[in-house]
């Protein structure tokens, strides 16, 4: 061999050393971030834990929050609302009634025909309408025109198979899903917005003089005869068809939850006690707090970044709004302190709300062996590509771990409900039946989370007494409840009885 060869083999070694050096490297660091990566997933996951005795802490907190609430306004996180229902529908319910159903980013409206106990619920109409997003941080004069136009162009549209006696007012059932401090059945005053939601002006002021002005402006002759919540209108729809409905859930861009309570239970209601022995509370346990919730930093950074900070903690960590973009903030980490996704962090990461709970859930439900969807959501929401399967399966945990405490600490919350009303054990071997009606996007599209709180609340309770229970997806109850409701507080109905 000559000298140059010789000389040209020593560079070759000396390269492939150097390049053998550097895949070394290379490796050693990709395995000190995904180390870094796996780190930050554990103790999110280590931190989310909702073990079975936390629960049962969480549950017995709501109860005490719950007895607070109604011994004295103010004196909880819990408003325990007074709703002023104290007879849910019985199907006696007759005539056409509408419904409007205001509460997230659309609205809807509805025109029903009831027909008392042989013709029950009988033709019914509904639109949908979206809300445009400045309209949600707009002032109410604006909102309710928008919504009074909608509403008259529906009533419009009525035909002849829907009849209104002959000089008689429409009546309406209005289903209003923030905190409202209800004066009467059919009054009630903005306590605070949520949900996305921030219209000044409005706060402090009765919603259904807001509506009723509206009307008027629009040339719209209807009466509102029931102001609900849809947690209300939810239990209302529920008990018409099933009278052992003491119980509603909402799962959706917001939670919150309604119940059936013994009137002299409730220390703060000074009226006179209402003949049915009972009083329907709107919780708003979306506003629940307690040291035993297992709080994270990303869900504190959501809180203080949150148009209602120190709000809505309970519901920040369960409901459809937030869970996609508690997500995001933990990938957000991942890519900015392991490297997660490469050496830059992915733009839309940053991007609050980018990552929203329907994408979660469609990710936590993806069976493909690749994970395709998984893929497609990173490529297409985050601008992520080509992923490995191994980073993938990283996403789906993440979407397990907040979808699992979601749905666990709403099964807690219902177990402290199930407490206050007497529900969670056997008193003398009488089996009690007690039905949950449930409604929201939530419960009804994410199949996972829906099972979680499901097996969760039964492992909660017990065998015995989780065969006293049935979880039943009441679906639109709030719509027809609320047009129920409008029913059983018509302007005409003594004189029809
Ligand atoms: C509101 C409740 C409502 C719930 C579900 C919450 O943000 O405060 O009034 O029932 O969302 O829509």
């Amino acid at each position: 061999m000559g000298k140059v060869a010789v000389g040209a083999a020593v560079v070759c070694a000396a390269t492939a050393v150097a390049v053998a050096a550097l895949v070394v490297r290379h490796r050693m660091r990709s395995s000190g971030r995904w180390a870094r990566a796996m780190g930050i997933l554990r103790e999110f996951d280590e931190k989310c834990a909702a073990p079975i005795g936390k629960l049962r802490q969480v549950a017995d907190a709501m109860t005490v929050e719950m007895h607070a609430g109604l011994a004295s306004e103010g004196g909880s996180k819990l408003k325990m609302i007074i709703t002023f229902v104290d007879t849910l529908p019985t199907g006696d319910e007759k005539g056409l009634f509408y419904a409007l159903d205001l509460g997230g980013t659309n609205f809807r409206v509805l025109r029903v025909q009831l027909g008392g106990k042989e013709g029950r619920v009988g033709k019914q109409e509904f639109t949908e309408v979206s809300i445009p997003p400045r309209l949600m941080t707009g002032t109410s004069d604006e909102l309710f025109d928008y919504i009074a136009t909608e509403l008259a162009k529906f009533v419009g549209a009525e035909g002849e198979d829907f009849h209104v006696s002959v000089g008689r007012q429409r009546e309406l059932g209005f289903t209003f899903s923030f905190p409202v401090k209800q004066t009467s059945i059919s009054s009630g005053t903005v306590i605070k917005w949520t949900k996305g939601f921030s219209i000044d002006d409005a706060v402090g002021e009765d919603v259904v003089a807001e509506l009723t002005k509206a009307m008027e402006r629009k040339g719209l002759d209807m009466r509102v005869a029931a102001l609900v919540n849809d947690t209300i209108g939810t239990l209302a729809g529920g008990r018409y068809y099933d009278n052992d409905v003491t119980i509603a859930v909402i799962l959706g861009t917001g939670t919150n939850a309604a119940y059936v309570e013994r009137a002299h239970a409730i220390p703060k209601w000074h009226g006179l006690l209402p003949k049915s022995g009972e009083m329907v509370i709107n919780m708003e346990w979306g506003n629940f707090r307690s040291s035993h919730l297992p709080i994270t930093e990303y869900d504190q950074a959501l809180d203080v970044e949150s148009l209602n900070p120190g709000e809505q903690i309970f519901e920040k960590m369960i409901s459809g709004m937030y869970l996609g973009d508690i997500v995001r903030r933990v990938l957000h980490r991942m890519a900015e302190e392991a490297a997660f996704f490469g050496d830059t962090v992915p733009p839309n990461l940053k991007v609050p709300f980018i990552l929203r709970t329907p994408d979660v859930s469609a990710m936590h439900h993806d069976t493909s062996p690749d994970l395709r969807v998984v893929g497609c959501k990173l490529k297409d929401i985050l601008g992520i590509s080509n992923t490995s399967l191994k980073i993938r399966k990283v996403v789906v945990k993440l979407c397990d771990i907040v979808a699992t405490r979601g749905a666990r600490l709403a099964a807690a919350g219902i177990l402290g409900i199930m407490k206050k009303q007497g529900r969670d054990t056997i008193r003398d071997g009488e089996k009690q039946r007690t039905v949950i009606a449930m409604d929201g996007g939530l419960f009804e599209h994410y199949t996972k989370f829906s099972q979680c709180l499901e097996i969760t609340l039964k492992e909660l309770l017990g065998e015995e007494v989780a065969g006293t229970i049935v979880i039943k997806h009441a679906n639109d109850g709030s719509g027809i409840g609320a047009a129920l409701l409008a029913a059983s507080h018509s302007q005409y109905l003594e004189y029809e009885s």
